[in-house]
Formats: structure tokens, C-alpha cells, sequence
């Protein structure tokens, strides 16, 4: 699949455009970047060079199990490149899966409901363009930014994985969070004779919410 299709979206005064990456770009995510801590302290990855970058866009371009997106900021005929974003580890099974993950690089663009707006558009894609049943992902504790991001786009908390990582002076937990497509179809299927729980009965809510709001606020153009 490799890249996601154009994706924009207003955030606030921001106008947002998620679209495929280009090698021209990549030397953005360099410095400061992902060579900063700061940026860095909660994911798997350690701190990158220009060519670790060509090798990693080289790489997604061709991958079939995951869709890419970079997160620019438009200023009129101007973009800034300040992340991404993917639906990564596609795979159909009994149920269509793939895992998500998003990155903001700049830490000026923290904060302002960004991540919780492309989540929204991503779940959107995932759902609706690209068919998926099941979205998971995984948050370390002492991040609930992306945590609350994530829930707010419909995911939820399924368990918890003890001391995965050690980041930030201590051995870190993650949560595993689920978002479940919430149509009628996929829901049953998914939940065969259980009764799902509250949390995800409500998690369906702001799923169904999620969509509705970028159906109305994403354009495709
Ligand atoms: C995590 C990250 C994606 C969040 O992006 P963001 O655009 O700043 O997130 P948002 O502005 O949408 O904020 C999400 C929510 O978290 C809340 N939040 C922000 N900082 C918080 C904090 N320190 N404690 C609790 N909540 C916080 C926000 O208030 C918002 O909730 P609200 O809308 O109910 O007020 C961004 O910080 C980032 O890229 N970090 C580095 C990479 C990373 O950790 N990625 C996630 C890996 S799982």
C-alpha cells in the first residue's frame, strides 16, 4: 500500500494535509527532530541520520503492509513537513488488522489537538477507504497525550503490558488499545456471543463519533 491518499483538515487556525512523503523531505525529520530525547523518549527508535531516513522512505514506499503518511502544515502554495502517521502490520486473517502510530517532530506543533485530529482522518481511511475491522495500538505509560489522542478517536484500553521499555529513568508499562469498526456488521462479527464491556461499548461511541466528525471536516482533493 506504502502511501496514504491526500488527506485535508483544519485544526483550529491550522490547515492540515496528510500526503505521501517525498525523498526531497526526509532530511526534515533529522534535526533537531528525531535526534532529540525529547521527542524520542517514548517510542522504539534511536536517534537517526539523513541516510538512516532515504533507507526508511525507501523502505515504506514499497511496503504493502503499511500506508504512510507525512503531516504538513499548508501555508497558501507552502508546506512544512512536522510528522506522520501510519496504519502499519496490515493483515487479514478472520478479521482485518493493522496497527497505528503517529510522530510529531517539532514541539511547537505540540498540543494544539493535532494528533487527535489525523487519528480521527487515519481511523477515517482505515475504516471507510481501506476496509479494516480492528485498529490496535500501544502507548507507554507516562505519554497520555497520545494516550488521550487515541481515545478520543474511538480507541480503548484492552490490557496492559508490563515493563516493555525503559525510557525516561524508569521501566515503563504500555497500554494496548483496540479501536473496533463500529458498524453493525464488524461489530457483531467481532463480538460473536460476548457482551462487550462499558469501556468498549463507549469506545464505540466516539468511534462512530470520530467518523462522523471527519466525514464532515476531511476533504479529499
Ligand atoms: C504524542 C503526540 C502524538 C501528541 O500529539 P499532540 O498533537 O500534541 O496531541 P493533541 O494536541 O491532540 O493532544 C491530545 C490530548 O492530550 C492532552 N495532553 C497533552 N499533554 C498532556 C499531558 N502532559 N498530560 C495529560 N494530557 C495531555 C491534550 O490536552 C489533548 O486532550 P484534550 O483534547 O482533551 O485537551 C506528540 O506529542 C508526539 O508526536 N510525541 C512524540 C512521539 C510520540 O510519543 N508518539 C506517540 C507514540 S505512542
Amino acid at each position: 500500500m506504502a502511501f496514504g491518499s491526500i488527506l485535508q483538515l483544519q485544526v483550529g487556525e491550522l490547515r492540515l494535509e496528510l500526503a505521501p512523503l517525498t525523498r526531497e523531505v526526509m532530511g526534515d525529520f533529522v534535526s533537531p527532530g528525531i535526534q532529540s530525547a525529547h521527542i524520542t523518549r517514548y517510542l522504539e527508535t534511536s536517534a537517526k541520520v539523513l541516510e538512516d531516513e532515504y533507507e526508511w522512505f525507501d523502505k515504506i514506499r514499497t511496503d504493502t503492509t503499511s500506508i504512510t503518511w507525512g503531516v504538513y502544515i499548508l501555508r497558501g502554495a507552502e508546506r512544512e513537513l512536522i510528522g506522520t502517521t501510519s496504519l502499519h502490520h496490515l493483515h487479514k486473517d478472520f478479521f482485518y488488522t493493522a496497527g497505528s502510530g503517529s510522530l510529531i517532530f517539532k514541539r511547537e506543533y505540540w498540543g494544539k489537538g493535532i494528533a487527535s485530529a489525523i487519528h480521527q482522518a487515519r481511523t477515517w481511511y482505515g475504516f471507510h477507504v481501506v476496509g479494516l475491522d480492528r485498529i490496535w495500538s500501544e502507548v507507554l505509560h507516562g505519554n497520555p497525550a497520545s494516550r488521550r489522542a487515541l481515545e478520543k478517536s474511538g480507541y480503548y484500553v484492552t490490557h496492559v503490558k508490563r515493563n516493555v521499555k525503559f525510557a525516561d529513568g524508569k521501566l515503563r508499562h504500555s497500554d494496548q488499545l483496540e479501536c473496533i469498526n463500529p458498524s453493525d456488521a464488524v461489530w457483531k462479527r467481532w463480538w460473536g456471543s460476548d457482551r462487550p464491556g462499558k469501556a468498549a461499548r463507549e469506545a464505540r461511541a466516539r468511534t462512530q463519533a470520530a467518523l462522523d466528525w471527519a466525514s464532515a471536516n476531511v476533504t479529499l482533493p
